[in-house]
């Protein structure tokens, strides 16, 4: 294997977050000590490259800057280095200025406690319930048994999906991602995010004429300044909700639980109650990093970590290096379920910070209260499948045998 250095490593290709993670650990260290600010060159695209920031305050500081930086130009690499994202200014994530609070506003409403406790609820009945099944079972692969069904069905509940549409709602969401398979095409992803949009439209239109208690009924019935959102705003939003609300909180749960594996030790503080299940869900968010990068497009010249970035350039904040780095994390490359403090950039940080972040995190707590409840112990059976993308990290396959806590 070659050594992934600053200038070798290509960072829009998924093959290069192939690298064992020891490997990728090393050339994230390198981009912070060697080029925390990086230039990278890309070629046939609609920009000549893009800013690669590595460190924690640098990451920070770019999220929160609204002044000089917008999603409106994509939000990451793959509509970045393409110019632009077709829902920009309508969807939530790649909106900006007083749309994106309004919208946001209502998102937020959305995300109240009065809606969320019974999904939270269903959450944590439906992760007891998939492991042990898992657990009786003796074997089953963790990420296509047991984590597959969590996210979704929450999602799901949250927007008032109706049941018998999930397993397709599913399929669908991982070929607009198109992240499981080397090959999946272009072509099949469109066509998955069409059928999507298609999707919502007509689900916005069942719950305008009969409003629910689910986040389609409040998208269809809210407004703003008076004026309702437009369908767009409403399918868009709807999309982004399962979007973001589905594969980020699954990877979650099947890297939390390869790690565990990995590290059996801290499976048995776990289980011993030395640490606590908040502070391991923030440990596992952390390490795993789903989301490994986020992007902006600058508005002004400014001046980041001592270089200039120029109106129109690209920059990325690489989530999965700074969370890893060594001026914020004490020994950051250790796994330590009881680490604190922990400010991880997992959800990322100022206006654009995950409104699903209460949620991800439930989601991963449940999961570790079910295996901490049910399972002495895993073992693989296989190996895991990574899965293919330059921006999700995690795996599509991770077959296991459990055994059962007496
Ligand atoms: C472990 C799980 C999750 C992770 C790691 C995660 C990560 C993130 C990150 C890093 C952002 C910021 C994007 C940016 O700055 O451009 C974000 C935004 C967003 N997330 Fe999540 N997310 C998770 C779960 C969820 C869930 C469960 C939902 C919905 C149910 C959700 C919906 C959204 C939405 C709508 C945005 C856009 C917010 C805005 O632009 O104002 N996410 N997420």
């Amino acid at each position: 294997m070659t050594t992934l250095t600053v200038e070798g490593a290509d960072l829009t290709d998924p093959q290069t977050f192939l690298a064992p993670a020891d490997e990728l650990a090393k050339m994230w260290r390198r981009f912070r000590t060697e080029s925390p600010i990086h230039w990278h060159e890309v070629h046939d695209h609609a920009v000549p490259g893009f800013w690669v920031l590595s460190r924690y305050q640098d990451v920070l500081d770019v999220y929160r800057d609204k002044t000089h930086f917008t999603s409106e130009r994509g939000n990451v690499l793959a509509t970045l280095l393409e110019g632009g994202d077709s829902a920009a200014g309508r969807m939530l994530a790649v909106t900006d200025g007083p749309r994106h609070r309004e919208l946001r506003n209502v998102m937020l409403k959305a995300f109240a406690p009065r809606v969320l406790d019974p999904v939270v609820a269903g959450v944590y009945e439906r992760a007891d319930r998939l492991v042990r099944l898992a657990v009786a079972r003796g074997e089953c692969d963790f990420a296509q048994d047991v984590a597959e069904h969590i996210p979704m069905a929450t999602v799901a509940d949250l927007l008032g999906v109706p049941a018998s549409d999930r397993d397709y709602l599913l399929t669908l969401t991982k070929e607009a991602l198109s992240t499981e398979e080397a090959d999946s095409s272009a072509d099949e992803a469109l066509v998955a995010r069409n059928e999507l949009l298609f999707y919502f439209a007509d689900l916005a239109a069942d719950r305008r004429a009969a409003p629910r208690d689910d986040v389609v009924s409040v998208l269809a019935t809210s407004t703003v300044n008076g004026e309702p959102l437009t369908d767009q705003e409403i399918i868009f939003n709807c999309y982004s909700i399962i979007i973001g609300g589905d594969e980020t909180s699954r990877l979650s749960m099947i890297c939390g639980m390869h790690e565990l594996i990995a590290h059996p030790q801290q499976w048995q503080r776990l289980i011993s109650g030395d640490v606590t299940v908040e502070s391991a869900v923030e440990e596992v968010l952390r390490w795993v990093s789903p989301a490994m990068h986020f992007g902006r497009r600058a508005l002004k010249d400014v001046e980041v970590a001592g270089r200039l970035v120029r109106a129109g350039d690209v920059v990325t904040l690489w989530n999965s290096s700074a969370n890893y780095d060594e001026d914020v994390f004490a020994d950051p490359t250790t796994f330590d379920l009881g680490r604190t403090p922990n400010k991880h950039v997992a959800f990322g940080y100022g206006p654009h910070f995950c409104p699903g972040a209460f949620l991800g995190r439930a989601e991963i707590a449940a999961l570790l209260t079910a295996l901490r409840t049910h399972v002495a112990e895993a073992v693989p059976t296989g190996p895991a499948k990574p899965i293919h993308s330059n921006f999700l990290h995690g795996y599509s396959s991770l077959p296991v045998a459990l055994k059962a806590a007496r």
